[in-house]
């Protein structure tokens, strides 16, 4: 049974009825519903627009209806046109003429905005504990990691050596910022649409700030064509879930690397890898590259809602429905993408000497050995020039700068004494980058305490 028949003669066009149809998907916020559903009758009888025994009938219904769909006794209808017909229509065959009641002084279009209000908020804050989740599982491997020495890159070419808790501590902040975007906006999204009607308000005396406080906000919003047409808080989200994916991108991406035969810097579970169907010796990375791929559909939800979104003149229009399948998929999405990127990440083992071997080539040192004649007096920019013909000369030998010979230094520069082999070794190199945010464990072991408080709060 349509909402809207009165002013109708004709059946719509069956077609038109699929493609206008939105039950499909918004019966996802069914609860949602419901919930809105409820305070809005409590306001209405408190404002003495309904009876204490008509909202009490209601509330009855309303709640059987709750408990009923969520048992599985009532099944959603597919043939209704929306969640919103489906409750009142099922509301009024089991209470009667008074369920007809349930829609005074509201509109679809303030109480889907409601609805979309009060899911995205459990799903913000289910994003976030999964994040939390990640947090503590890189928390994890930082703590332990301290000492675990690795090259650090830079143009993917190795730079100075740092440590697995640094190199796994850039993470960490990463999904930092991402919970506190995620905080920022349920405190901006965070008003009740309820009351709105469908562009202009009501003549019905509603207490908003009341239904808004039963439904959790913090106020009531206060402008009512704002109230139906504002998606801004869909786009922050699908923004702050895209940069989500982009950092679990980007890690992915390390990881696929470093899992290769060529790096070998970690060994993914098998319960994280899958096999070849015709090379038998293959253990492929592909849940971190299913990752990577599903950032794109993510940037996807973005641009479109931002699309949907950019010719819509004030207030309501139906383009809007369009909102939901974008956003619901890119949650979907990124909430499995952080779960499983967890768990990938529990179980993979570190190759902690061959990290360390790769620290030790390269060179990675040569900065440190610049910086020991800067501490003997000389001008950095000649230290430099120096240096660079130290590792020419062992570039055309295939040695490493610890392993000159105190002779092979003084040729080059006489500044160089035996204390310059412990200058440069890996374990000075990363120990003494002890300022604040670099990689010394020193250094590190100080962030920790705070990232730990910050996991606690
Ligand atoms: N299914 C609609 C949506 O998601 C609900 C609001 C319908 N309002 C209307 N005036 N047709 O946007």
């Amino acid at each position: 049974m349509k909402l809207w028949g009165g002013r109708f003669i004709k059946e719509e066009n069956s077609l038109v009825n699929q493609f206008n149809a939105s039950i499909s998907f918004d019966q996802r916020f069914y609860r949602q519903d419901i919930h809105g559903s409820i305070a809005h009758v409590t306001m209405l009888a408190k404002q003495g627009i309904l009876t204490d025994s008509e909202k009490q009938q209601i509330v009855e219904g309303l709640e059987g209806i709750l408990t009923d769909v969520e048992n599985g006794t009532l099944e959603i209808d597919p043939a209704a046109e929306d969640i919103h017909s489906f409750v009142e229509a099922v509301l009024t065959q089991r209470i009667g003429d008074v369920g007809k009641k349930l829609h005074t002084g509201r509109s679809r279009n303030d109480q889907v905005a409601l609805d979309m209000k009060l899911y995205i908020r459990d799903e913000i804050s289910q994003l976030d504990s999964l994040l939390k989740n990640l947090l503590h599982a890189l928390l994890t491997i930082i703590e332990s990691n301290l000492e675990t020495y690795m090259p650090g890159f830079t143009h993917l070419q190795k730079a100075q050596p740092v440590t697995v808790s640094h190199h796994f501590g850039a993470y960490f902040e990463m999904f930092l910022r991402d919970r506190s975007r995620l905080s920022d906006i349920r405190k901006r999204m965070n008003t009740c649409p309820l009351g709105a009607g469908a562009l202009a308000g009501t003549t019905y005396p509603l207490d908003r700030e009341y239904t808004a406080s039963l439904l959790g906000f913090d106020c009531a919003t206060r402008n009512s064509m704002d109230s139906v047409s504002d998606r801004d808080y869909l786009i922050e989200l699908c923004s702050a879930m895209a940069t989500v994916m982009m950092h679990l991108s980007r890690f992915c991406e390390e990881m696929i690397l470093w899992n290769s035969n060529e790096y070998q810097f970690v060994e993914l579970d098998d319960a994280y890898s899958t096999g070849s169907s015709i090379m038998p010796q293959k253990k492929n990375p592909d849940i971190a590259e299913l990752v990577r791929g599903k950032t794109g559909r993510v940037y996807g939800a973005l641009v479109s809602i931002l699309t949907t979104m950019k010719g819509i003149p004030l207030a309501y229009n139906k383009d809007m429905q369009e909102d939901k399948e974008l956003v619901f998929d890119a949650i979907d999405t990124t909430k499995g993408c952080i779960a499983l990127f967890t768990g990938m990440l529990e179980t993979m083992k570190f190759n902690k000497e061959i990290m360390e071997k790769s620290a030790a080539n390269g060179f990675t040192n040569a900065t440190d050995a610049a910086d020991y004649l800067v501490n003997h007096g000389i001008p950095f920019r000649d230290a430099h020039g120096i240096v660079g013909r130290l590792v020419l000369y062992c570039l055309d030998r295939g040695i490493a700068l610890d392993d000159m010979s105190l002779e092979e230094y003084k040729a080059i520069s006489p500044v160089f004494e035996e204390d310059i082999y412990d200058a440069i070794s890996l374990k000075t190199c990363v120990e003494k980058r002890t300022v604040l945010g670099a990689p010394g464990p020193s250094a590190m072991a100080k962030v920790v305490v705070e990232y730990k408080k910050l996991l606690e709060e």
